[in-house]
């Protein structure tokens, strides 16, 4: 008991000289935080992480941030690739109800910037030297104007394909090393009555998973023109063409069931034997550990058959927004300092299946398939072969995402469509939605 009271003591004083050093001025009050019980900032912070193992990764976060006197209020938007939370954002900024972080990515940070919402983490962000943790590319990309607005949480990345390896001997069907052989696999599955794939489930899986097939046709220099240069004749190409017809060949052995069900509930179905394999990206593994199994054993992780040298990557990000007391700007602070920490960097990615984007972070004690992330990660950086992720709004604005998108539906939902035909809709579409954006 005494020792229990003791260590409570202790706790508060700790949390009184985090305070003391981050100068919350005027007490809960003046911080607009009344009714936070010892809280002494807040933060609303809008995402959409809302599958198991993401909750549990922001859970990490409001934990943390908890033990520095900080209270997250987690406002998630649930929707995998987060198409619905963006509406709320902009909804909420409408009404005047701005978040202290919101969970933007790409060039969509530099958007967001022109709207003059957007804060600065230029203090935090210079003071512990994150230009020496980060990656050149991921760091350029979280300034505005020369100044950090942006705070990148994790890499994850794109091309997966994640098998249930019991099904697969069932099958008599080997861990598939090429395109053809993994079409070989497929129609093994099917055969056996094993469904083969688990997705479809709505526009955003199936771009995911066009994302990963373009990068088994082309590579990394194919892929930056025609996602990054929006580039007509690559889109129209012969190789894009190639990528439509494995979207097909997918589509054909993917379970016809599918259609409006999550990415994390197709990633349980691999877990528990209703369906031998799922393209996504390794956000499932977290799904797979969140489900109680050990990524790489149950479940085998390889890079999707001809993504061996690819790393299509994604990093999340979350954006200031101007704040109207200087205790939320802490918060804010607190925020962007807490998410670059080692100890965060660690436990978060572990649960989200990431690898952590602070490269001075060691691996130790993560799973197998995150140690074959982080090895094609630098091998590809090495080689120049990281591409930004067109399916999770890396590579280019919204309306163009919104654009391909559309295309990759369309084609997925009318077997009659042609891969000739849908590669050429998918140049004029892009070239019109480019054009528009500029406007
Ligand atoms: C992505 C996001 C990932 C993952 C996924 C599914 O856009 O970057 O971290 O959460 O959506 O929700």
């Amino acid at each position: 008991m005494i020792s229990t009271s003791l260590t409570r003591i202790a706790r508060a004083t700790a949390l009184a000289v985090a305070l003391g050093s981050v100068g919350v001025a005027g007490g809960a009050n003046a911080a607009g935080n009344s009714g936070n019980g010892d809280m002494k900032g807040q933060i609303d912070v809008l995402n959409w992480w809302t599958s198991g193992s993401e909750s549990k990764a922001m859970g990490v976060l409001k934990q943390m941030l908890a033990q520095k006197g900080i209270k997250m209020n987690n406002d998630a938007v649930s929707g995998g690739g987060g198409g619905n939370a963006r509406t709320v954002l902009k909804s909420r900024i409408q009404s005047h109800n701005m978040p202290g972080m919101a969970q933007i990515k790409g060039p969509k940070i530099q958007q967001w910037c022109k709207t003059g919402f957007i804060g600065s983490l230029d203090n935090v962000a210079k003071s512990d030297n994150w230009s020496k943790k980060l990656a050149p590319r991921i760091n350029k990309n979280l300034k505005c104007n020369g100044k950090y607005v942006a705070v990148p949480f994790d890499i994850h990345r794109i091309n997966w394909l994640w098998i249930n390896r019991s099904l697969m001997k069932k099958a008599n069907a080997p861990i598939p090393q090429s395109w053809d052989q993994l079409v070989n696999d497929l129609g093994k599955l099917k055969s056996a009555g094993i469904t083969p794939i688990a997705g479809g489930g709505d526009t955003w899986q199936v771009g995911t998973e066009f994302d990963a097939l373009v990068a088994s046709v082309g590579d990394a220099q194919f892929y930056r023109k025609a996602f990054v240069d929006l580039d007509s004749s690559a889109l129209s190409s012969k190789t894009m063409v190639k990528a439509f017809k494995r979207l097909r060949v997918i589509e054909k052995y993917t379970d016809s069931n599918g259609s409006g069900l999550s990415w994390n509930h197709d990633t349980g179905m691999v877990v528990n034997g209703k369906a031998a394999m799922q393209i996504m990206g390794d956000w499932a593994k977290g799904a797979i550990t969140n489900d109680g199994a050990t990524p790489g054993k149950k479940v085998a992780c390889i890079a999707l058959p001809g993504t061996q040298n690819a790393y299509i990557y994604n990093v999340d990000t979350f954006e200031a927004f101007k704040v109207n007391s200087k205790s939320k700007q802490k918060a804010q602070n607190i925020f962007a300092k807490t998410v670059m920490e080692p100890q965060f960097q660690r436990q978060f990615n572990k649960v989200k299946g990431s690898i952590p984007v602070n490269e001075k972070v060691s691996l130790k004690g993560f799973d197998q398939c995150a140690h074959k992330s982080s090895e094609a990660y630098h091998k590809a950086k090495k080689n120049d072969d990281l591409v930004p992720s067109m399916s999770q709004d890396m590579a280019e604005v919204g309306a163009v995402k919104g654009a391909i998108f559309d295309v990759v539906a369309k084609f997925y939902n009318s077997p009659n469509m042609t891969a000739q035909e849908a590669a050429k809709t998918l140049a004029s579409r892009v070239k019109q939605a480019d054009q528009m954006s500029k406007l």
